[in-house]
């Protein structure tokens, strides 16, 4: 059985095929009718135990323009609030007959949990653990590099390869950059992560990247900077960095980003606090990548459902089933 549930399970075949199949699938939003017959009778179920805009949408988005059913389930407002279990929320999802199951939850390995329990028959997508895992995020910010950084057609594959990927702010509740750091290592990118000491996970110097404590160092040595949001939900109250603080020493302003390379970006995987880790001047330039960032989510996640749903052996769609 097929899952994706962390992007340090990727080969790099695996990444280049995602990505090549994404860029196939971008051109299905370039076409009048925005919609491949390929998972047609399939049915696609998001699971979202934690609050979500953009990965939610996109996942419906992707599943939708794929022509698969689509069910919305979020914890809020269900049985769950009423101390239904992971395992029988999952049963009931099978008696539905779901043959994708996208699930967001705030306990790391819920995914994996669901992938490997036998509750359910379905492929498990990751779409964000805790603060493990949110692959699909990893995906889409590779895909947006690899077009920013080296263009679309550009024979792919091995073309993040020496690129310097800076990623900034709260790494330690971050599973964007956990799958980030896996990803690009595997891609062949050279990560540093820059974060204040209080907010850089234990073990980090077994992560294959390296870290630093200061901004405004390594801004000239890198072709993309990703901002993180510090997520004070997952925080003791005790230890919120103040803001004035934190974004005078991590905050990403136009000062700054005029230090970056002129080919370099500036990325956020949203929600951005406008202000703490990024001032609006930044945030609406030409050079931040975050709405492009949320288009190209759509690209990603329909290659992810086509493959582990019905694609694996032929990467792209067929020219016969594109003028369906
Ligand atoms: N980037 C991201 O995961 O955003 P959402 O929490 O809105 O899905």
């Amino acid at each position: 059985k097929r899952h994706l549930i962390s992007a340090a399970d990727l080969t790099r075949d695996d990444a280049v095929l995602i990505l090549d199949t994404a860029e196939e699938m971008a051109r299905v939003a370039d076409r009048p009718i925005k919609k491949l017959p390929t998972l047609r009778g399939r049915t696609v179920v998001n699971l979202f135990f934690e609050d979500s805009t953009r990965t939610r949408i996109s996942f419906e988005a992707a599943a939708k323009r794929l022509s698969a059913d689509v069910i919305n389930f979020s914890a809020k407002g269900s049985s769950v609030s009423k101390g239904e279990s992971l395992k029988d929320t999952a049963l009931t999802l099978e008696a539905m007959g779901a043959d994708a199951v996208v699930i967001r939850h705030g306990a790391s390995g819920a995914p994996y949990r669901l992938a490997t329990s036998g509750w359910i028959d379905g492929a498990v997508v990751n779409a964000g653990d805790g603060t493990h895992e949110h692959p699909t995020q990893a995906l889409l910010d590779a895909f947006t590099m690899r077009r920013r950084l080296v263009g679309a057609d550009s024979g792919l594959g091995r073309d993040l390869e020496g690129r310097r990927i800076t990623i900034v702010g709260d790494i330690l509740h971050s599973r964007v950059a956990r799958s980030n750091v896996h990803l690009l290592n595997t891609l062949g990118a050279h990560v540093t992560l820059v974060a204040p000491p209080t907010l850089v996970p234990v073990g980090v110097e077994q992560w294959p990247c390296e870290v630093s404590y200061g901004l405004d160092e390594v801004l000239s040595k890198s072709d993309a900077v990703m901002m993180l949001r510090v997520q004070r939900e997952r925080m003791n109250a005790a230890y919120f960095p103040t803001e004035r603080e934190y974004s005078r020493r991590y905050g990403l302003d136009g000062d700054r980003m005029a230090k970056m390379p002129e080919h370099a970006v500036v990325m956020h995987p949203g929600p951005m606090v406008r202000g703490m880790e990024i001032t609006a001047e930044v945030a609406d330039s030409d050079r931040c990548t975050a709405v492009e960032q949320v288009a190209n989510g759509v690209s990603i996640r329909m290659a992810v459902l086509y493959l582990l749903l019905g694609g694996y052996e032929s990467a792209a769609p067929s020219r016969t089933e594109e003028n369906k």
